[in-house]
């Protein structure tokens, strides 16, 4: 018995998946049409909303300025900490404080809580030390890389190099890392060493086959 029912499902699906069904038979007729080249661009074409275009070369190379630990890639230019504080004040202050102490939901950029260096047992994981700049960031080069690439928040990439400079440079001075007279640029920038430096490994994995560079 139990054979025979499934023989007959079997003769059912052949028999009756023939396009008895009227709306998946509407259903596959507009994917033939679409498959047909109904769309702009034709059969394949990726263009299933019509959105987006190529990227330009010019337009890749414009964003592909990330700055890393050795800062090689540090652009020319250069700020004051007395003009980085006017930079801060006008664009980050408003979310990250007034002296860098943080806001609600904004992270807290200045402060060390221990003085000096911190010792060989030091471990974010199991201290209760704020990650500040002071405390945390490994390279002063990278702090500049990620304040020039997504700082202020709601215009990421709108200062200028000169400016970048500037804020980084007070923060820096803010933390006790560099005395409040430097003028950053790319070699004094280069020549700072964070705090936290030792507290961090280089990854030196080599990139994957299938990693882009
Ligand atoms: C509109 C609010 C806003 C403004 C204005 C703003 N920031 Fe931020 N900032 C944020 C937020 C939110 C984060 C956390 C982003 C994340 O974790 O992805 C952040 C993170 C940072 C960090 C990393 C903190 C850390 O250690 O993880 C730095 C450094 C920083 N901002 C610097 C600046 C500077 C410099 C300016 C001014 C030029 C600025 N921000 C302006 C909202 C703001």
């Amino acid at each position: 018995m139990r054979m025979a029912a499934a023989l007959m499902t079997v003769a059912c699906l052949a028999a009756c998946g023939g396009g008895s069904n009227a709306a998946a038979d509407a259903t596959n007729a507009s994917f033939a049409s679409y498959d047909a080249g109904a769309v702009p661009g034709g059969p394949g074409a990726q263009q299933l909303y019509a959105l987006g275009h190529a990227a330009a070369d010019s337009a890749t190379t414009a964003m592909n300025q990330d700055i890393g630990a050795d800062g090689l890639e540090l652009p020319a230019g250069s700020g004051s900490v007395a003009r980085g504080v006017l930079v801060y004040k006008a664009q980050c202050a408003q979310c990250h404080g007034a002296q860098g102490e943080g806001l609600p939901t904004f992270p807290k950029l200045v402060g060390r809580d221990s003085a000096g260096t911190p010792t060989a047992e030091f471990q974010f994981a199991t201290s209760n030390k704020t990650k500040t700049i002071g405390n945390y960031w490994p390279y002063a080069t990278t702090l500049f890389d990620y304040i020039k690439r997504a700082m202020p928040f709601a215009a990421p990439g709108s200062m200028t190099d000169d400016d970048v400079y500037a804020v980084t440079a007070y923060l820096l001075s803010a933390n006790a890392i560099i005395p409040d007279t430097v003028v950053l640029n790319a070699a004094t920038l280069r020549a700072v060493r964070m705090p936290a430096r030792d507290h961090f490994v280089p990854d030196n994995r080599k990139p994957n086959a299938t990693m882009k560079e």
